[in-house]
């Protein structure tokens, strides 16, 4: 069996929404603690909806798919909808990820997650923290 699915192939071939946002309402950079890879997400948000997104990385393939994927997941979808994409429905949307590149799908959660946690703190809007704990504690090595 291949390694990896065509899936995963597809988007890491052709990621989807690479680049950059100007002006963006939330900016989330996460690292990988057990690679040194970096993940770095931008949002475009309108009445509580994701209206754009795009990604910048610094990262191994897994990773750029796993990012690729999650962006078509919450292009379009509620705040609350996207921060309740985890990195399994990540790796379940791709097909699956070879057990040793699992770790690679959670910088695309928590990409999204501190992106939005930045547009919370920005904008002043409250919200509960320990929803973003993990960005919070350091465990996930946030580079911002
Ligand atoms: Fe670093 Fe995949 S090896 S994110």
């Amino acid at each position: 069996m291949a390694l990896y699915t065509e899936t995963v192939m597809d988007h890491f071939m052709n990621p989807r929404n690479v680049g950059s946002i100007e002006n963006a309402e939330g900016v989330g950079e996460v690292g990988n603690a057990k690679c040194g890879d970096i993940m770095k997400l931008y949002l475009k948000i309108g009445d509580g909806v994701i209206t754009d997104v795009r990604f910048e990385t610094f990262g191994c393939g897994s990773a750029i798919a796993s990012t690729s994927m999650a962006t078509e997941m919450i292009k379009g979808k509620t705040i609350e909808e996207a921060l309740a994409v985890t990195n399994k429905d990540v790796v379940d949307a791709l097909g699956g990820l070879p057990a040793h590149k699992l770790h690679c799908s959670v910088l695309a959660e928590e990409s999204i997650r501190a992106a939005i946690k930045d547009y919370y703190d920005r904008n002043g809007i409250e919200y509960d923290h320990s929803r973003f704990r993990e960005a919070e504690d350091g465990e996930s090595c946030p580079m911002v």
